[in-house]
């Protein structure tokens, strides 16, 4: 890689400002000062700019605590999507959520830039498994959790793989804990939606056993550790 195109991509910055930066003899590379913005760096170069050492991450992996009102898309003509959260702190990357959430659903987005593990963790045949907290309009029944455990068939016919549904807390029977392995649009929904049941809210709690950090506010977000990252590549 370029010095310019690793100072780009390491400090978030655009090309011609890594080139001023580069100019301005302010970059070392292996402890020598460098003002070639072309210069080709080697494996593991140890790069500095204004004294601090950099390093370019491959790919970012962002827990983000998606709040209502927010569309789960990269871009969108009128809606704020659930990228835009975080633009400004990763101007130079292509980020993407890896899952969706509707409108008016809450809880954990994964946005990265990493195509091959979105992939994966969206494969239907990998079948990670999301948890939610839903809260309906009526009580969960046992009409119900037996049909999410058999495979609920929608309105238009098509039937659901097997999906655990569950009360956390007898003192609200409308509250409802789902572990789900697919990803059809607004599938609890309509999954509900079979029984006469309206879902008033929708939280996503966990994606493949790595919970969404109960620290973050909605609108917040962190960038995984390196445990987490590591579960969700193994899940
Ligand atoms: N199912 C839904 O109906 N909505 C969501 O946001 C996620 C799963």
């Amino acid at each position: 890689m370029r010095l310019d195109q690793y100072l780009s991509k390491a400090m978030g910055i655009s090309r011609s400002q890594s080139r001023k930066l580069i100019a301005s003899g302010q970059v070392t590379v292996d402890g020598q000062l460098c003002k070639a913005a072309d210069f080709q760096l080697g494996e593991n170069p140890q790069v500095t700019a204004q004294g601090k050492a950099l390093v370019v991450k491959e790919f970012v992996y962002i827990m983000l605590h998606k709040p209502q009102g927010i569309v789960s898309a990269s871009r969108d003509k009128r809606d704020k999507t659930v990228v835009d959260l975080v633009a400004k702190d990763f101007p130079r990357r292509e980020l993407f959520p890896a899952g969706r959430l509707d409108k008016t659903s809450t809880g954990f987005v994964l946005l990265t830039d990493d195509g091959a593990l979105a992939h994966r963790l969206l494969a239907p045949k990998r079948h990670v498994t999301k948890e939610y907290l839903v809260e309906l309009d009526t009580p969960l029944t046992p009409e119900m959790i037996r049909g999410f455990e058999e495979g609920v068939t929608l309105a238009d016919g098509q039937t659901m793989q097997p999906a655990q549904v569950s009360n956390p807390d007898p003192s609200r029977p409308c509250l409802v804990r789902v572990l789900l392995r697919q990803g059809v649009y607004h599938q609890i929904k309509r999954m509900f939606g079979v029984y006469g049941a309206g879902v008033n809210a929708l939280h996503r709690t966990a994606i493949g056993g790595v919970a969404l950090d109960p620290a973050l506010e909605p609108g917040q977000w962190r960038e995984l550790t390196r445990e987490e990252l590591e579960k969700l590549q193994r899940d």
